[in-house]
């Protein structure tokens, strides 16, 4: 039976780099996203640039019980999954209370409760596959508060234990649990997290890698079945100054570059 890798968050970004990266190495793939539009020419693309099938459900995932009617649709169409990479997510930055708190919530159940139940549900799928993968895209805020950037870091803080601890759940499977931390990345997300901060803006600037340069550093992770992967080797060390640093420094730091 052929075999797919589902991708949430695949329209764009890191989602679409790390489902090309999938498709260049013959996977065929299911894309998941908001704009259908957009998920269609990244699906024709794919198909007609590496011959692998490409189907999309366009979908809000904010949406009550969006994993449950992705499930639905790949039993429905009868895709075999042996590979789940949850990635769609997105940051609100600036203090708390300059957004709703339904903002906040939405961004939750993007960031850490439908990889939840997508992990939850597809589980037993891929159980009983010969080798199966799970790959959560958390973040380099996974590893300190951010003031400025707070629920965010806290949402990936979330998926890079919860990610950790399904891995040890599943040792005695053939189901492998990744956690990838991309630093920064030239995608949309600082236009969907409102960064407005001039110094963060050129951080970025200095800093950003390419979305296909994370992509596949995060695909051999993956099959490497890597606990953790940070992407690049400036990610790699202000990780480890997250480690070595006092926290209220580090907290200190953050909070200037979103000018809190
Ligand atoms: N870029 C960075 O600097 C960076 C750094 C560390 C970690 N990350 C993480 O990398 C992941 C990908 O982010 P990105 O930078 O590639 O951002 P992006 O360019 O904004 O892409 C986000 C993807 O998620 C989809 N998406 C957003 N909201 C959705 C919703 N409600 N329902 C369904 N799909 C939704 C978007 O498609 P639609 O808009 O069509 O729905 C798009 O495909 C995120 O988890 C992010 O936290 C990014």
């Amino acid at each position: 039976m052929q075999q797919y890798a589902l991708i949430t968050g695949a329209s764009k970004g890191i989602g679409y780099a790390l489902a090309a990266e999938l498709a260049k190495r013959g996977i065929h793939v299911l894309l998941i996203a908001r704009n259908e539009q957009l998920l269609q020419q990244v699906a024709e693309r794919l198909t007609n640039e590496y011959k692998v099938s490409a189907d999309y459900l366009a979908i809000d995932l904010t949406e009550n019980d969006a994993a449950r009617k992705i499930v639905d649709w790949t039993v429905q169409k009868q895709y075999s999954i042996n590979i789940l990479i949850n990635n769609a997510g997105y940051g609100l930055s600036g203090a708390l209370e300059n957004y709703p708190l339904t903002e906040h919530k939405n961004m939750m159940q993007l960031n850490m409760t439908v990889p939840l139940e997508l992990s939850y549900l597809l589980l037993p799928q891929l159980k009983q596959q010969n080798a199966a993968y799970i790959m959560n895209v958390a973040s380099g805020a996974a590893y300190q508060a951010v003031p400025g950037l707070n629920v965010y870091a806290a949402s990936k803080a979330f998926i890079l234990s919860f990610s950790r601890g399904l891995r040890y759940e599943l040792k005695h499977s053939h189901v492998s649990v990744t956690a990838v931390c991309p630093g920064a990345t030239e995608t949309d997300f600082p236009n969907r997290a409102k960064v407005t901060s001039a110094k963060a803006q050129k951080m970025a600037a200095k800093f950003n890698m390419q979305p296909q340069e994370v992509a596949a550093i995060a695909i051999n992770g993956m099959f490497a079945r890597k606990a953790e992967v940070v992407t690049g080797f400036v990610n790699k060390l202000a990780v480890f100054f997250a480690w070595l640093l006092p926290k209220s420094l580090l907290e200190k730091s953050a909070a200037g570059i979103y000018d809190l």
